[in-house]
């Protein structure tokens, strides 16, 4: 999909179809006053007939007005004018869109950032461009007749007065995001037959030859073996997939400028081990690597809009599986950092690839590290799909990314880390267990990586309730993409 940004009066648009809004009550935005001019009040009367009053995220099509340039004009109503609320706004995004891909237009003008949708130029140019690209996202390309493709194909933003140079950047920018939200979910998508680590380790090295600026390094499992990584070793031992320790370098900045390095989970199948998971819904922990899809489809989008920052992407990837030599319950192992940990639940995975992933993280030197993960089902029960979950050694990094969340719409939630919790994690044979009990499940699993990074300023996000959804709508949502590329930007441009 291509998105660009045009000034000019909606009559002379030539369009597959001009956008304008409607406000409550039927009076019409600037744009729409423009139109029902050129086309001599034909939209006024279609008001007066009270075939459009106005209503929040209410939409009339119509066509071949005379006077009017474009094959079509979508009227949007806007509900009342001013400040509208997060939800109401989306709606009426996602109205426009629906509307518009229920029709054969190739391309669309949409009058909708002079006047709002309730929200400033920006807010709305970020989540029509998000929305466009979900509703154009295909999920059903194993299907031996896929649905096809949409027509629309060409967005165009356009306003009466001379759009302000900001928006361009943000325009830019949020196609970068969409893209690599789309990377995320199709990786998500996959089945765990065919996204396998291997797989995973294919697409990074397809990244570093599509940017001049991404260096993709693979560790096998010999290299692991000397590095130490016991804990991340012992999730693989069942499965007759090789593991693989994926590195992304992305030099955007200046040499001497420490990285910020995401550490995503890549489990491509999470049976549980021999802690084998019940069978119900047990194939939805193929989006058990949704951690590692979210830090190749950031990488992407900062590569994409040549983001200037130094970024490292790391996902340890493999798959959880039960076997005659696979590791059992009260198994001890040693892990990269030296602490010995005693596995009392083979389902408690990602902490332990997770814990050697951040201690290799270390040879970074970074400045900020941050790990995804869909860590626990603990997460769902507290947040929902809503939230993310938020931990973090470091109070400014917190607030840092829960203000990128509430930017990009995609939002976070804090939880504690205090070492109140610690206690939970005690074993009479190791350093530590992995895990910490039915109480508090997200909090001690994320006490668990922070004896793992004392060295540096960290954060972690649980992602287990909102990087996929269940039931009828079933697929990966592309989250936190936009959190973390919009934490990105921030910083890029506080340097
Ligand atoms: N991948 C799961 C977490 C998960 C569960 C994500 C459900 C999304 C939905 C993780 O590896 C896991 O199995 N966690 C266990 C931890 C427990 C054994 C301490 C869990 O949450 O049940
Ligand atoms: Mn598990
Ligand atoms: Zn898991």
């Amino acid at each position: 999909m291509e998105f660009s940004i045009k000034q000019g009066t909606p009559d002379s648009m030539k369009s597959g179809c001009v956008v304008v809004g409607v406000f409550d009550g039927g009076k019409l935005s600037k744009a729409a006053q423009a139109l029902d001019k050129a086309a001599k009040h034909a939209l006024s009367d279609f008001i007066a007939r009270g075939d459009m009053t106005g209503k929040a995220a209410s939409t009339l099509l119509l066509h071949k007005l005379n006077g009017i340039a474009a094959e079509r004009v979508l009227l949007v109503g806007l509900g009342k004018a001013g400040e509208l609320s997060n939800k109401t706004s989306l709606e009426i995004i996602g109205a426009t869109f629906k509307a518009l891909n229920a029709t054969a237009a190739k391309d669309a003008a949409l009058y909708i950032t002079d006047e709002g949708v309730g929200k400033n130029a920006n807010w709305v140019i970020k989540q029509a461009v998000l929305t466009a690209a979900e509703q154009a996202f295909r999920a059903d390309g194993l299907k031996s007749e896929p649905t096809k493709p949409a027509t629309l194909k060409h967005i165009v933003f356009a306003t009466l007065d001379k759009p302000i140079a900001e928006l361009k950047t943000t325009l830019e920018q949020t196609a970068a995001i969409a893209n690599g939200m789309e990377l995320t979910k199709t990786l998500g998508n996959l089945p765990g037959n065919i996204c396998t680590p291997t797989y995973l380790s294919a697409h990074a090295l397809a990244l570093d030859k599509a940017h001049k600026k991404i260096k993709t390094t693979v560790l096998e499992e010999k290299d692991m073996q000397k590095l130490g990584m016991g804990s991340f070793l012992s999730v693989t031992r069942g499965s007759e997939q090789p593991a693989k320790l994926i590195t992304l370098e992305y030099s955007g900045g200046d040499k001497k400028q420490k990285p910020i390095v995401l550490v995503g989970k890549g489990i491509t199948f999470d049976s549980g081990g021999i802690s084998l998971k019940p069978g119900a819904e047990m194939d939805e922990m193929k989006y058990d690597m949704c951690g590692a899809a979210s830090v190749l489809g950031t990488m992407q989008a900062i590569a994409e809009m040549g983001l200037k920052l130094n970024v490292v992407g790391v996902i340890p990837t493999c798959e959880n599986m039960p076997s005659g030599i696979a590791t059992k319950p009260g198994d001890i192992v040693t892990s990269m950092s030296g602490q010995t940990i005693e596995i009392l639940n083979t389902d408690a995975e990602g902490r332990l690839i997770l814990c050697d992933a951040l201690t290799y993280s270390a040879k970074f030197d970074p400045d900020t590290v941050i790990d995804i993960a869909t860590l626990t089902g603990a997460c769902v029960i507290a947040l929902g799909h809503v939230a993310h979950g938020l931990f973090a050694n470091e109070e400014k990094l917190a607030k840092e990314l829960l203000t990128a969340g509430e930017q990009a719409h995609d939002r976070a939630w804090q939880l504690p880390l205090w070492d109140d919790y610690q206690p939970l994690l005690d074993s009479n044979f190791a350093d530590m267990q992995n895990i910490g009990g039915r109480a508090g499940g997200t909090i001690t699993a994320a006490c668990f990586l922070a004896r793992f990074t004392k060295e540096y300023r960290w954060a972690h996000l649980d992602i287990a309730g909102t990087a996929w959804k269940s039931g009828k709508e079933k697929g990966a949502t592309g989250r936190p993409v936009p959190l973390l590329t919009q934490y990105l930007i921030n910083r890029a441009s506080a340097k």
